[in-house]
């Protein structure tokens, strides 16, 4: 990954696009998980809201891995000057590790699904399914949903964390971090 920063004051459109696009639909996907699996009791709801979950999820799929393409190729703006070097630094780490969880409760789900013994595909508009990644293995599918539900609670504590942060920045520190992100002359 590029880490060099550029001069420039904001993310660009595309960056702002996919960074609240992306934002946007894992929000999403962190309630509606959270949702189905815990507060929805009735069978054929709870088949809908899992088969949403699942083909969102291959968007989100593809999303992520066009962004994380993107951004090889792309300079972070620079950070205000008044942020501490260790700020800077736990600010990029936090990031990396966000774009981390995410693949992994994305892998994770991926795997989970394919692996099952009951034979429910990620469905696709038009008909057309995800193939399956691996063959069914009722071990390896049950694993990877526990790894699946305890990464997706680690991005859920990252994902506040990250916004607090933003916060912090316009409220307390008083600098161009959160504008960065948001469209604007500059
Ligand atoms: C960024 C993407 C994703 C996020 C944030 C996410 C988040 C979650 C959350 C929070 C839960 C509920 C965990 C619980 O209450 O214990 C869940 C469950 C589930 N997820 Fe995901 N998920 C994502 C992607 C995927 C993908 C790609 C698939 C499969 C293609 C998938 C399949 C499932 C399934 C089947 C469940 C239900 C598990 C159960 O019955 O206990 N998810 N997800
Ligand atoms: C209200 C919600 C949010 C706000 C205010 C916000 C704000 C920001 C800001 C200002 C930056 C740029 C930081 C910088 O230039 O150093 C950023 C970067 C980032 N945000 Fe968010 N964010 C939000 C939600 C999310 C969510 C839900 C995710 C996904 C889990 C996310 C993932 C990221 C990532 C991965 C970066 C790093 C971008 C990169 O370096 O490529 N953000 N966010």
């Amino acid at each position: 990954m590029i880490t060099a920063a550029t001069p420039r004051r904001r993310w660009s459109g595309v960056g702002q696009v996919l960074h609240w696009t992306c934002a946007g639909l894992i929000l999403f996907m962190l309630g509606l998980g959270l949702y189905m699996v815990e507060w929805v009791d009735d069978p054929a709801q709870k088949f809908d809201l899992y088969q949403l979950h699942k083909t969102t999820g291959a968007f989100v799929f593809l999303l992520m891995a066009i962004r994380a393409l993107w951004r090889l190729f792309t300079a972070a703006p620079a950070l205000p000057q008044t942020m501490p070097r260790h700020e800077q630094l736990i600010s990029k780490g936090v990031h990396l590790l966000l774009y981390g969880l995410i693949f992994g409760v994305l892998i994770a789900g991926y795997v989970y699904v394919s692996a099952s013994t009951l034979p429910l595909p990620i469905e696709l508009p038009g008909g057309y399914h995800v193939p399956n990644l691996v063959a069914p293995d009722y071990e390896l599918s049950e694993s990877a949903k526990v790894v699946h539900h305890r990464l997706a609670f680690v991005l859920m504590a990252l994902v506040g964390l990250h916004i607090l942060a933003a916060l912090k920045h316009r409220l307390w520190d008083r600098d161009e971090v959160l504008q960065s992100m948001l469209p604007g002359r500059g």
